[in-house]
Order: structure tokens, then sequence, then C-alpha cells
């Protein structure tokens, strides 16, 4: 058996939580590793998040990660929410002084990888049988195997950063999980045309939710609620623009500029759970411990939360010896979760078409209506939407 190496923390996952925690431990001179099950161009490819709050970007101009960001980063300063034909518009600013960036996740992964590059940070990406244990000795240790040999390493701590489907999370004894399942997903399109409209429109129809976002001035990202056994193979790109102008308010659609589609892929919806976020010598951190459905965009954003709580607590525990913080990092998390939980929850419940029942349909109606006559409301919404405040 190859001998271990020894390494303050061992990070399970290269996605969003895994590379930002590890450059936040690098920059605090605390020795990393990160495993990684796929490829990074796979992890630099997958389309998944695009609005940051400003808690995230905060942090990684903090970090000295932003500057492309910052540079190419939209500032979106409310959202519209649709309802069959009315438009109601979200004004972030106005309620809450705040606003969104909308930066692909694809983005931060590549330069988040391009910061970790020029510090020779050990990242090993295709890693294969990623194994925990001795999680409640005195170190922990992480294995894998790289194109077939074996590595292992002996850790002060664990950090599972590795998504809803990883072996961290399962790891955990006693653990509770609490869940929701919609029997929804979201089919999205990324295309390279302008975007329908100068800010995100959140839609509810009759026929099912619709979003349409954006990565840049010249590139769209559009989303239809699916039921759960769709696939994305019957979807062609002309269907999917026709469902999709279905869903819109007439002179939205009127002006969708439709192209052929770059990426094309299903996401199912889920609120999910899992409480502690931590045991022993392991500490989960994003879509690891918990998932939102994506309508509230808060998944990265949690992820990021939790990432700043780990890596303060962490540089605590190794530093100066005082684990108080890492004691309570569940804790102090989890609060914020839930949070988000129900926020996420409750705006696809207001926008998505879940059950097929009239009284479902008039409260949603009823929901817009209030928003539309309530500043209060909109406030609840816009407060939300930001981000609450963070724990650290
Ligand atoms: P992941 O991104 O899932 O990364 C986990 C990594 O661990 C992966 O690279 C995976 O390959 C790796 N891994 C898994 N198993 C193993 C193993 N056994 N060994 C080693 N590595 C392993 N969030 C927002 O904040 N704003 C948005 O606008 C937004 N939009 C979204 C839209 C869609 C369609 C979807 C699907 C998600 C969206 N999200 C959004 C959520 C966001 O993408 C996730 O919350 C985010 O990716 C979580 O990051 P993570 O690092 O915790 O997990
Ligand atoms: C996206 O652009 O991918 C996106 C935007 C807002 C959401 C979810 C996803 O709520």
């Amino acid at each position: 058996m190859a001998a271990a190496l020894d390494v303050e923390v061992g990070i399970v996952g290269a996605g969003p939580a895994g590379l930002m925690l590890g450059w936040m431990l690098a920059r605090a001179g605390i020795s990393f590793v990160i495993v990684e099950r796929q490829s990074r161009a796979h992890v630099e490819g997958r389309i998944r998040a695009g609005v940051l709050e400003q808690g995230a970007v905060d942090l990684l101009n903090a970090c000295e990660v932003g500057a492309r960001m910052q540079r190419e980063g939209l500032v979106h300063d409310g959202i519209e929410l649709a309802c069959d034909a009315e438009r109601l518009r979200i004004d972030f600013r106005a309620l809450t002084g705040k606003s969104v960036l909308i930066y692909g996740q694809t983005e931060i992964t590549r330069d988040l990888n391009l910061a970790h590059d020029s510090i020779g940070s050990r990242i090993h990406y295709e890693a294969a049988q990623v194994t925990l244990a001795g999680l409640t000795d005195a170190r922990a240790a992480l294995s894998c195997t790289l194109a077939g040999e074996a590595l292992h390493f002996r850790c002060r701590f664990i950090a599972g950063c590795d998504g809803f489907h990883g072996v961290s999370r399962p790891a955990i004894a006693g653990l509770r999980e609490h869940e929701r399942v919609y029997p929804s997903g979201w089919l999205g399109v990324l295309c390279d045309t302008p975007p329908v409209a100068p800010e995100l429109i959140y839609a509810s129809h009759e026929r099912g939710f619709a979003l349409c976002s954006m990565r840049s001035p010249t590139r769209s990202r559009y989303y239809v609620q699916v039921g759960v056994d769709e696939r994305v193979d019957d979807w062609s790109d002309q269907r999917f623009w026709d469902e999709l102008r279905a869903r819109l308010p007439r002179d939205v659609a009127a002006r969708l500029v439709t192209g052929p589609s770059i990426e094309k892929s299903i996401a199912p919806l889920r609120s999910f759970v899992a409480e502690p976020m931590q045991y022993g010598r392991l500490l989960l951190a994003g879509d690891a411990a918990h998932i939102v459905p994506p309508t509230g965009a808060k998944g990265l954003n949690l992820a990021f939360a939790d990432v700043e709580a780990l890596a303060a607590a962490l540089c605590a525990a190794l530093r100066d010896d005082d684990e108080a913080a890492l004691a309570r990092y569940s804790e102090t998390c989890l609060k914020r979760v839930w949070k988000a939980e129900r926020f996420s929850w409750w705006f696809t419940a207001i926008t998505h078409r879940l059950h097929d029942d009239s009284f479902a349909r008039r409260l949603q109606r009823a929901e817009f209506d209030y928003l539309a006559s309530s500043r209060a409301a909109q406030t609840a919404l816009a407060e939300n939407y930001v981000g609450l405040p963070r724990h650290v």
C-alpha cells in the first residue's frame, strides 16, 4: 500500500464549494488536497447557477478571485414576475438597496481553477473509488485511485463538498434527512441569442412555469417546467421554443429571438436538508448537505455561505487550536439554510404548476395579486432573493 500523505484538510469534490474552500484555505496557509470524480472540463462545462447574491460577490472579491466577474458580470436591480398575461416588476434596489449579479457557475469554477493553477494547488481530477474512513479517530483517512494507482491522505479534517450524490453524506451515522421531491423538473436551454428582456422573467402559466435568464448580452438561458419523466431527447429545439413562447406574455413571446441550442438538460426539483452537517472530523458544505429547487437561485449562494463559515472555523481550529466555531458549524449554517429552503419552496409553489386543480391555480393568482398590491410582500420577496444576512 502506498504511504499516506499528511494534509490538514482533505476536500471531496471540486465544484464551487470545494474549489472555493480550497482557495480560502490556501490563502490562510493551510495544507489541503481536493479529489474530484469528474474531469476538469466536465466541472467547468456544467451549466448551472447564474445568479449571485451580493454576499457571494463580496466573498469572491475579498478572496481576490473576482476581477473577471467584476468586468463581465451583469448587475440586475430587479426581476419580473408574470402570471399569464400580467407582469409585475420587483425592484430590488428600491426595496432593499441591493442587487444581484449575473455570472455563470462555469465562469466561477474556471476562475477558481485558474487561481489554483497559479499556486500549484493539489487537485486530483478523475479520481475513482473515493473513500472516507476514521472519521472519529485522531486523523481521518481519504483515499482514491488515480489512473489505477492508489492515493491515501491522512487529514485533520475532511470537507464533504461532493454534492447531492457524493460519498461524504452517506458516511455520517445518525443523520436526519428532510426532503420534498416535486413531480417536476426544469428543462434548460442555452443559446447564443440576445436575452428576450434586460431582466430575468419568472413566468407562471396554466401550462407550467418558465424562466427567461441569461449569461451575457449575447447568451440566453431559458427554462420550462416539465414532468419528472420527460427525456431531453424528446425535446427538439423547435418544441422547446414553442412551449416557452406559449407560457410567456404575448409581447414577450413576440420578442423572443431563437437559435440552435448549445446545451439542453433537465434538472430535477428537490428540497432537501441533512442534519447535522458534521460528524467527527467530517464537515459537509453545499449541495452535499442541502438542496433547494432552483427557483430562488439559492444553491450556489448557500454553498458559498457554508464555505465562508467553514473556512473561518477550520482556520480557528488549525491555527489557534480553537474548535468552538467548528463545533457550532452545523447549527450556524442550518439556521440560514432553512430560511433559504422556505423561500425556494414558496417561490416554487407560487410559480409552478404542481397540482392539477383550480384551487391551487386560484391561490397562485391571489399570491400574484397580493404581491402586486403590497410593497411589504414585494420587500419580503426581494430581501430573500438578494440574500438574507450572512452568519459570519
Ligand atoms: P456541486 O456543484 O454538485 O459539486 C460537487 C462536486 O463533487 C462535483 O464536481 C462532483 O463531480 C463531485 N463529486 C461527486 N461525488 C464525488 C465523489 N464520490 N468523489 C469525488 N468527487 C465527487 N444556485 C444559485 O445560487 N443560483 C442559481 O442561479 C442557480 N441556478 C441553478 C440552475 C440549475 C438548473 C441547477 C441544476 C442548479 C442551480 N443552482 C443555482 C444550484 C447550484 O448549481 C448548486 O447549488 C451548486 O453547484 C452547489 O455547489 P457544490 O460545490 O456544493 O456542489
Ligand atoms: C440561471 O440563469 O440558470 C438561473 C437563473 C435564476 C434562477 C435559476 C437559474 O432562479
